[in-house]
């Protein structure tokens, strides 16, 4: 059966609080209600985690391979440091879409790069919490090409 795994990285539990002008006002939990919406709508499995903790992402990850069909991440502020868990991503052989809330591109200079990318399959940012529902669009129909 289809399943995906969402990762949601640092201080994302924070959202509906966090500056949201930038993030919106939409909490995590509402964003992971409407993706188990989706998901239940498509037939498929939705498995959620939030973590602070780059080495707990990783792990993951590293267990993700043989449970789960395609990734979903937004790895939050790792997207521009980790080596760790772009190496974790690559390894697991798993798709892999990248999310972001904000337009990336359009904000500070360090984060206009993306660690992940060249890893993903594809990336989706700046539409808020419409990233992440387009991104769970992708990771189905991903999914289901692999025949997952
Ligand atoms: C973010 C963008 C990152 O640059 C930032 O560090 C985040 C959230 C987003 O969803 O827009 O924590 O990934």
């Amino acid at each position: 059966m289809t399943k995906i795994l969402v990762i949601h990285g640092p201080n994302l539990d924070l959202l509906g609080k966090r500056q949201p002008e930038i993030y919106g006002s939409f909490t995590l939990d509402e964003i992971n209600k409407r993706m188990k919406k989706i998901a239940q709508e498509e037939k498929i499995e939705i498995e959620f985690l939030q973590s602070n903790h780059e080495g707990e992402i990783v792990d993951a990850i590293g267990e993700a391979k043989n449970k789960f069909s395609v990734l979903l991440i937004n790895p939050a502020a790792y997207t521009h440091t980790s080596v760790a868990i772009r190496d974790a991503i690559s390894a697991s052989g798993l798709p892999c879409v990248e999310v972001h809330l904000s337009n990336i591109y359009a904000r500070e200079e360090f984060r206009h790069t993306s660690l992940i990318a060249p890893v993903a399959r594809g990336q989706i940012c700046g539409f808020g919490i419409d990233s992440y529902l387009l991104g769970l669009r992708a990771a189905i129909n991903l999914a289901k090409a692999r025949g997952a």
